[in-house]
């Protein structure tokens, strides 16, 4: 790639590879491509019979994927809360592994005419896909003050939430909020202590960024999907970069693998409900050499499990709802 290039470095990338314990034949979904670089990876790794199935919301991380002229390969437009939908388009009725790398690509942050960051100013878009639902900026001239202040605060873990929903109904009442500049300033000086090494404006936009992607919400209608369309052995690797989202995977994922019996109810043995995962190890983290090498990296936590040979019950299944945060 030239420097002008957007690139992103795959985070994790060897710790997710070998969580996905790849069978040269087997069927697997990179359910977050960004640029590829776990699917590349995994492609490397798989004989001419394996097949990887890509998806991502980003129009631009589509496009991105045309470099890759695989015929083991095939790219779709869609969000992972539609995973079945769109294995079921691809005639694929079970995968032998899934690994979902959440959050924002670095070509998505680096981008000001994306509208993620901060430190550059443009248009506050923040859209993964930009075709579908309102920008930032637009539901910033239409949510009212307390919804402005509960997003901010559940979802950026804004100590000073209502002193940013305050000023950011003050500022709008003299013009509209258009740009990630106006909005950094006004966040900037509503937000009176400073974290050491980060901007007084971190947290309202990681929150404004997981409430107009739905973030949690994908998430959460994701994970049983993925459980129901694994294969017996077949293994989930999920890369979390915020607490919240890391939240909703861990209580499903253990939910998963640690079946509540009814209470009270006599049960007979063969109506004990079956664990539909094992947990693979520890939650990983990156190694101090890539969390020096690539910011991004830092706040990453790998986990992974095995999806047992249990039927699949959808009403076993526990619904993590994406406001886990609130309990
Ligand atoms: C961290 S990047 C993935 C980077 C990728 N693993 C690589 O090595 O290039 C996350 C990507 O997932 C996409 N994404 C995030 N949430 C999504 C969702 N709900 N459905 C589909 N794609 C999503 C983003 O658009 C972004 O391109």
């Amino acid at each position: 790639m030239s420097a002008a290039t957007p690139t992103h470095r795959a985070v994790l990338a060897a710790e997710a590879l070998e969580a996905l314990a790849l069978r040269p034949d087997g069927i697997y979904v990179d359910g977050t491509f960004g640029r590829g670089g776990h699917s590349r990876l995994i492609l490397e790794r798989l004989g001419p019979q394996g097949r990887l199935i890509a998806l991502d919301r980003d129009p631009q991380a589509v496009d991105a994927a045309r470099a890759i002229g695989d015929a083991r390969f095939c790219m779709v437009h869609a969000p992972f809360s539609a995973l079945a939908q769109t294995l079921d388009a691809q005639g694929v009725a079970r995968a032998h592994g899934m690994l979902f790398d959440l959050g924002v690509s670095s070509p998505q942050l680096d981008d000001p005419a994306r509208g993620f960051s901060f430190r550059a100013d443009g248009p506050l878009d923040m859209r993964m896909d930009p075709t579908q639902g309102v920008s930032a900026a637009q539901w910033l001239a239409t949510a009212n003050e307390a919804q402005l202040r509960e997003v901010i605060g559940g979802y950026g873990e804004e100590r000073f939430a209502k002193q940013v929903a305050a000023a950011i109904a003050a500022a709008r009442r003299s013009a509209p909020i258009r740009t990630t500049r106006q909005l950094a300033d006004l966040v900037g000086a509503a937000v009176r202590t400073r974290e050491p090494g980060q901007d007084p404006a971190t947290r309202t936009f990681q929150a404004l960024r997981i409430f107009i992607n739905r973030e949690l919400e994908e998430v959460s209608l994701m994970l049983p999907q993925a459980v129901e369309r694994l294969a017996p052995g077949g293994r989930l690797a999920l890369i979390a970069f915020h607490s919240l989202e890391d939240r909703i995977i861990k209580r499903f994922v253990q939910a998963c693998a640690r079946p509540v019996l009814p209470r009270d109810l006599p049960v007979r043995a063969s109506e004990m409900p079956q664990a539909l995962l094992t947990i693979v190890g520890k939650p990983m983290r990156p190694a101090a050499a890539e969390a020096a090498a690539n910011p991004r990296a830092r706040s990453a936590v790998l986990r992974v499990a095995e999806r047992t040979a249990a039927h699949f019950d959808p009403s076993l299944i526990t619904r993590i709802e994406p406001d886990a945060w609130r309990s």
